[in-house]
């Protein structure tokens, strides 16, 4: 089945096509076409998402990603053999997750296909299984010539051993979710306040640098490892052993915030000391948590996704301490950690094999849309 996935939740515009075939629970294996995504770079000189700039780029790049998409793909764009558009309905920035919508519901009456809907969250599940199956067939027949047919990417998704225990971190979302099967999920614990990332991009801007702020103070804070055993700097590790699985860092962030303030203005190692200091306890928390949710809902699989869980540092403590203790832990792989179309497709995939369409006219934009508690519970 060849599904076209669009993403506009936030300020990453995304179109991707991918063709797939085979069931979630006995092994799914897929042919990414293309996978395009536009980061609107406008949102940097105001340190955030403005929705409405925002909806404004998503109309601007959401044609010039699909005409990309095709010609990569190879497709015909008046025949592109579509068998389905897959699109996020929610949770995000409603403006945005419209444009997206009214993009799908044009596309799939000019093409005559069935529309998906899906949740956001789901996809970046859904991704973090992915694996690239080029990637090992190279490292196991070095020298043999295995080729890609055309710009594509052969992958497969892992199948899991449930229940697993979902570890999502991004700019908006930080949860802890037990996921029972495909479709079926029980929010388990979240963050009171700030987001992980959001706590990433406030930290960012009090040491002076650019937003998004997660991949630079990950660059600073591995400087800072490198050069100095221990941090000079010693922050809190909020609700470490609170007997839930609840998160708060605005706390965290709030006292960086009077840290610096104290001893402002800040010297080039000073910010490396912090980074460094905030990315340790902001690590050290959410493997904790997570360790602690794995062992005492049974578990031995967990699954971590979103745009903060490309954090080296995050990958590396979740590694140790779940790996200790014999639990399976699958990483989103990197590149597809940020938004993107292609976990919007894969999830869609998945639906399409339940027949969970909906009717253009019946999609609804849901900003604060929570995933299903029972498989197929989104279309009822
Ligand atoms: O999932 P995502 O692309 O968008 C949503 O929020 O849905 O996540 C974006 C967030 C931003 O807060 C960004 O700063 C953070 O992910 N991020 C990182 C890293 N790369 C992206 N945070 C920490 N370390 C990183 N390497
Ligand atoms: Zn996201």
């Amino acid at each position: 089945m060849k599904i076209l996935g669009i993403e506009t939740s936030a300020d990453d515009t995304g179109v991707a096509l991918m063709e797939a075939t085979g069931e979630f629970e006995t092994g799914v294996i897929c042919r990414i076409l293309a996978n395009a995504v536009d980061s609107q770079a406008v949102h940097a000189e105001y340190g955030g998402i403005y929705p409405n700039l925002a909806k404004r780029e998503h109309a601007k790049n959401l044609p010039i990603l699909l005409e990309r998409v095709l010609g990569e793909s190879e497709a015909n764009a008046d025949n592109p053999s579509i068998d389905a558009i897959a699109v996020t309905v929610g949770p995000g920035l409603e403006p945005c997750l419209w444009e997206g919508i009214e993009f799908a519901k044009k596309l799939a009456a000019r093409l005559d296909t069935p529309i998906i809907p899906v949740n956001h969250m789901e996809g970046h599940i859904i991704v973090s299984l992915v694996r690239d199956d080029d990637a090992n067939r190279k490292q196991k027949t070095e020298n043999s010539d295995t080729k890609k047919e055309g710009a594509s990417v052969r992958c497969s998704l892992f199948t899991v051993h449930f229940p697993a225990v979902v570890l999502l971190i991004s700019g908006g979302h930080t949860e802890l979710i037990l996921m029972r099967e495909f479709g079926a999920y029980e929010y388990i614990g979240r963050t009171r306040d700030d987001a992980v990332g959001e706590a990433f991009d406030k930290v960012a801007r009090m040491l002076g640098l650019p937003y998004p702020g997660g991949p630079a103070v990950s660059a600073l804070a591995e400087s800072g490892r490198n050069k100095y055993q221990v941090s000079s700097i010693k922050l809190p590790r909020p609700m470490l052993d609170s007997d839930d699985y609840d998160f708060s860092f605005a706390g965290l962030k709030t006292a960086v915030l009077r840290l610096v303030k104290e001893r402002s203005p800040l010297s080039d190692d000073m910010k490396r000391q912090f980074a460094r200091e905030f990315e340790d306890a902001a690590a050290d928390i959410l493997a904790a948590k997570t360790l602690r949710a794995a062992e005492e809902y049974g578990a031995n699989t967990v699954i971590v996704g979103g745009g903060v869980s490309a954090n080296t540092h995050i990958r590396r403590e979740l590694s140790s301490q779940l790996e200790a203790r014999g639990l399976k832990l699958l990483l989103c792989p990197i590149e597809f950690s940020g938004d993107n179309a292609l976990m919007i497709a894969l999830a869609g995939y998945l639906h399409a094999l339940n027949n969970e369409y909906a009717k253009p006219e019946d999609l609804r934009a849901d900003g604060n849309l929570l995933l299903s508690k029972n498989a197929g519970f989104m279309l009822q």
